[in-house]
């Protein structure tokens, strides 16, 4: 490689790398504004799966084995959770939060000082019924996106 070569192709990246950067910005916050921003870092939350949504969102604040935490803040226990024999008392809880838990409907989630969080009704049915039949829970009925949807559109 001769020195005007590699000229050249030092402005070529120095020309493109300004537009690169705009470009791949705008492709990373659109999508994770639409749907979906982590509540504790900013990566978006494309999983479908109830288990993969707890190990992103969930699991955060309820530790993995969903026995919860007690330190920087007070983090009940999901596991063997009597609470959660109502399925609406659940999806509800994820929708519009509870004292110090976040809430996660697209229509009220509002993160901790940071970019509104929120999870779709597939996703939050999802992870519902995933907590609700693990961790020792054995809740057999199951709620669907659609009632998570009608439970959501029931508040203000
Ligand atoms: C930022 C921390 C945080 C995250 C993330 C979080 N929670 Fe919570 N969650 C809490 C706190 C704090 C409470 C207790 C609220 C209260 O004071 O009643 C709670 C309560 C709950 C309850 C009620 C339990 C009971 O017995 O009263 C459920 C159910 C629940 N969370 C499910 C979830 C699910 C599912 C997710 C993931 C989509 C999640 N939480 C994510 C902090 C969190």
């Amino acid at each position: 490689m001769n020195s005007s070569q590699s000229g050249a192709w030092g402005y070529f990246c120095a020309a493109t790398a300004a537009a690169c950067a705009l470009l791949a910005a705008a492709l990373i916050h659109s999508p994770a504004r639409a749907q979906s921003a982590g509540i504790l870092n900013s990566a978006p939350i494309s999983a479908t799966g109830g288990q993969q949504v707890y190990e992103q969102i969930c699991q955060g604040c309820h530790m993995p084995d969903a026995k919860g935490a007690v330190g920087a803040g007070n983090y009940p226990a999901l596991a063997g959770d009597r609470a959660l024999a109502s399925r609406q008392f659940m999806a509800l809880t994820v929708l519009l939060g509870r004292r110090n838990m976040p809430a996660f409907s697209s229509k009220h989630g509002i993160g901790f000082g940071g970019p509104p969080t929120s999870l779709s009704y597939a996703q939050i049915a999802a992870v519902v019924n995933y907590v609700r039949s693990n961790f020792g829970n054995h809740f057999r009925d199951t709620i669907t996106p659609e009632e998570v949807a009608a439970l959501d559109q029931r508040k203000p």
